[in-house]
């Protein structure tokens, strides 16, 4: 028997970035938990880390875990941390603010740098830089062997893997017409030291775009970043992960590979089982040939649980159906 999702890692042993992706409610938060319990058991220091507004991994882990990294249960090298966004986007806010008067006051005009701030920030792609930002830092900030994201659903993902590249062309045409600017100014300017005055808003852009463009290439590292999906044998979620395989292919994003989530256990199943099952065993069989049609190997099934995935324990079994343990 073959373990694709062990044989992944060992072929993978320089894998630093893992993402999950689905459809709503197929079980995106229990994988990524069992598979980053998985590797911190593997004695890598391991952070699972929720960049969602709505959280689940306090309820999921049975800690507190928003606003901080914490080790949960004192299981050696598991970190899990829920960011939390409405600082960053606080912080984000204040710091475009005084971006913004800062310019207002270089560019002579006397407006409030308030209504600006409002308009730049009062909108949902906002949120979703900020929890990107929030990503990169933690990337960026190195302290873990593994990174494990929860992410959001994948519209939202979606977009959030677009952003970068949108990101890069937007900084750098801000860069290019501060240049201008700032070339004009000391052409009209008739002191000669203008050059060396500081620059907060180009030395802010500059470093973020080197920011963005670090983040984006380990994004595309195939040997450092992977994407795995998450299905249930159903027709929607298998569509959405169809969908989500094609941006990917365009983004030139790594995809890991396919997890099938909720299989119905057939040793359970016999004449005596109620018709409603015996009709969702059928089900599950159709779309589990189709999904490995669509996506060749399937690197992970995981069965349907009694009950809900929630605190360790159930993590630890999911973990072990994952990797073939116990
Ligand atoms: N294999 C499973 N067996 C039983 N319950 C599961 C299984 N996988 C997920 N669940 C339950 O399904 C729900 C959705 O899972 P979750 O990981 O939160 O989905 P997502 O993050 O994709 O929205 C949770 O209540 C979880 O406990
Ligand atoms: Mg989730």
């Amino acid at each position: 028997m073959n373990f694709p999702l062990r044989s992944f890692f060992q072929d993978h042993p320089a894998i630093r970035y893992l993402y999950f992706g689905g459809k709503g409610g197929v079980g995106k938060t229990v994988v990524a938990a069992g598979v980053a319990l998985w590797c911190a058991d593997q004695g890598k220091k391991t952070l699972l880390a929720s960049t969602n507004p709505v959280h689940s991994l306090s309820n999921l882990c049975g800690a507190d875990v928003f606003g901080k990294p914490c080790n949960v249960e004192a299981i050696p090298n598991f970190h899990v941390y829920e960011i939390d966004t409405r600082e960053t986007i606080e912080r984000s806010k204040n710091e475009i603010k005084g971006k913004i008067n800062w310019f207002l006051k270089f560019a002579d005009l006397p407006v409030k740098a308030d209504d600006f701030v409002e308009t730049a920030t009062m909108n949902p792609a906002f949120e979703e830089s900020a929890m990107f930002e929030n990503m990169i830092n933690l990337i960026i900030e190195d302290e873990y062997d593994l990174y494990v994201f929860d992410t959001a659903p994948t519209a939202n993902a979606r977009r959030l893997l677009g952003m970068s590249k949108v990101y890069t062309l937007w900084v750098d045409k801000m860069l290019k017409s501060r240049e201008e600017a700032q070339a004009t100014r000391l052409r009209l300017s008739f002191r000669k030291k203008k050059e060396e005055e500081p620059d907060p808003l180009m030395d802010y852009l500059s470093a973020f775009r080197e920011r963005i463009e670090k983040a984006g290439a380990l994004l595309v590292d195939d040997e450092k970043t992977a994407f795995f999906f998450v299905t249930l044998l159903e027709s929607l979620p298998i569509a959405v992960i169809r969908r989500f395989v094609g941006w990917f292919h365009d983004f030139g994003i790594p995809i890991g590979g396919v997890i099938v989530n909720q299989i119905i256990d057939k040793s359970q199943v016999t004449e005596k089982t109620a018709e409603f099952i015996r009709n969702r065993v059928k089900m599950q069989d159709h779309y589990y040939q189709e999904v490995h049609d669509l996506f060749g190997n399937i690197c992970g099934e995981i069965p349907l649980f009694e009950k809900e995935v929630k605190g360790m324990a159930m993590v630890r079994r999911l973990s072990g159906a994952l990797f073939h343990e116990g």
